[in-house]
């Protein structure tokens, strides 16, 4: 079901709304913070008051409902932050909310992120009858000494059980890893992601090291107490972990994710299709389209502020401003094009009020970075993949 907004055509037929609508759930808090993690997550020392978090979040969900009222929910993502740790009746009565807000598809993919120790292994049956049928979990690494090094609560013993009983409960699992990490050399890579393909599903998220600003290993980096792998040793283990995953039959169809054809993450495609979501929660973000346009909505990062903002003003936006035509053309750039089918050009023109210039189209093409076909759909080659950022800056300019 959609609005009349969401159902504007663009210039190439297709509504934005068929890009699909989710709900985001963000939960704030962890049991410890990681050093390389710059998330939106806090460690509380006292119990955190889920019952009072519960109505601020349902509150939260009826105030997006009023602005996105017609349309369907096909999946509700719960990210953290690590929202293994809320009760499962918790997750419960939320995806409840979410199911009164909207209509929600009979086939809704309810994804949760779970951290693997024991304990919350120990709620994955809770999860999965409150409704959670995707669980993604953060094995980060499958060598001990490096999860201690990332501040990991577990080890790989608790992380491959983890991965062994949500595949028992859950229709649909996947799992992360982290690579490029500090000392890493490619044929430990190599042997240690053939041992996660081993244990994968249909789906894996692999993520390059990044150094993020204000975290302890940016700390470190810059005090020469940590060596990331350089630029030539990075691309190494980015061709390896394509060449590996390719072979086990999960191609990246993100530059981070991969899948069997079929089995990617509908919410993340949501974002990077340039669809529509609304973000519930501290430091959730949302895309909406309203009668005057396209939204960015944001929202208080720190909990408790957030929580006493919602209890007196009904939501905990802090933003919630118009995107201008060629702000939409750029994001919608910056998103679409991590995926492997790429964008569509006449979206693009209909977004941004402008086409992409045929000069740089063609450099790009004829240097190998992008490809072309004859229906002005353009997406990022290999070769191009490692160089993203400077791409999409090239054909947005
Ligand atoms: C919201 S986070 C984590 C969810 C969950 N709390 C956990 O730690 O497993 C989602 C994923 O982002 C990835 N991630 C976080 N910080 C990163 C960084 N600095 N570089 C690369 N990947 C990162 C991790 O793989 C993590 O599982
Ligand atoms: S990586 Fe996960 S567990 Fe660690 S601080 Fe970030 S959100 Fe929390």
């Amino acid at each position: 079901m959609t609005t009349r907004e969401s159902l504007r055509p663009t210039a190439s037929g297709l509504a934005d709304a068929d890009a699909g609508f989710g709900v985001y759930i963000h939960w704030p808090f962890c049991l410890a913070k990681c050093p390389y993690c710059d998330f939106n997550s806090h460690v509380r020392a006292e119990p955190v008051d889920e019952e009072r978090f519960v109505a601020a979040f349902k509150t939260e969900i009826a105030h997006r409902a009023a602005l996105t009222r017609g349309r369907e929910a096909r999946s509700i993502f719960f990210g953290g932050g690590t929202p293994s740790l809320m009760k499962p009746q918790t997750v419960q009565s939320l995806i409840d909310a979410v199911a009164a807000a909207w209509p929600l598809a009979a086939d809704a993919e309810i994804t949760l992120e779970a951290n693997p120790t024991s304990v919350e292994a120990g709620r994955f049956r809770g999860y999965r009858a409150a409704g959670v049928n995707r669980l993604s979990i953060g094995v980060q690494a499958l060598d001990d000494a490096d999860l201690k090094a990332l501040g990991r609560r577990h080890d790989v013993a608790e992380a491959v059980e983890a991965v062994k009983t949500a595949a028992a409960i859950f229709p649909r699992t996947s799992f992360d890893l982290i690579y490029a990490r500090p000392g890493q050399t490619e044929a430990a890579w190599r042997a240690e992601l053939t041992r996660a393909m081993a244990m994968a599903g249909e789906h894996l998220s692999i993520y390059q090291l990044t150094i993020e600003p204000d975290t302890i290993f940016e700390r470190l980096w810059r005090a020469g107490k940590l060596a990331t792998p350089d630029e030539e040793l990075g691309r190494a283990l980015f061709d390896a972990t394509q060449e590996i995953a390719e072979a086990h039959g999960l191609p990246a169809y993100e530059v981070s994710n991969h899948a069997r054809p079929g089995a990617e993450c509908r919410h993340n495609l949501v974002y990077w299709r340039y669809g529509e979501y609304v973000g519930i929660g501290p430091g959730a973000h949302g895309r909406i389209l309203g009668r005057d346009g396209r939204r960015a909505q944001a929202t208080e990062k720190h909990p408790e502020m957030w929580l006493t903002q919602v209890e007196s003003e009904g939501h905990g936006l802090i933003e919630n401003s118009l995107l201008s035509a060629e702000e939409q053309g750029d994001e919608f750039l910056l998103m679409g094009l991590r995926l492997r089918e790429g964008v569509d050009s006449t979206r693009f023109a209909a977004l941004s009020g402008r086409t992409l210039r045929r000069r740089q189209i063609d450099d790009l093409v004829a240097e190998g970075f992008i490809e072309e076909d004859a229906l002005g759909h353009i997406r990022v080659t290999s070769m191009g993949a490692p160089l993203l950022d400077s791409v999409v800056a090239d054909l947005a300019a």
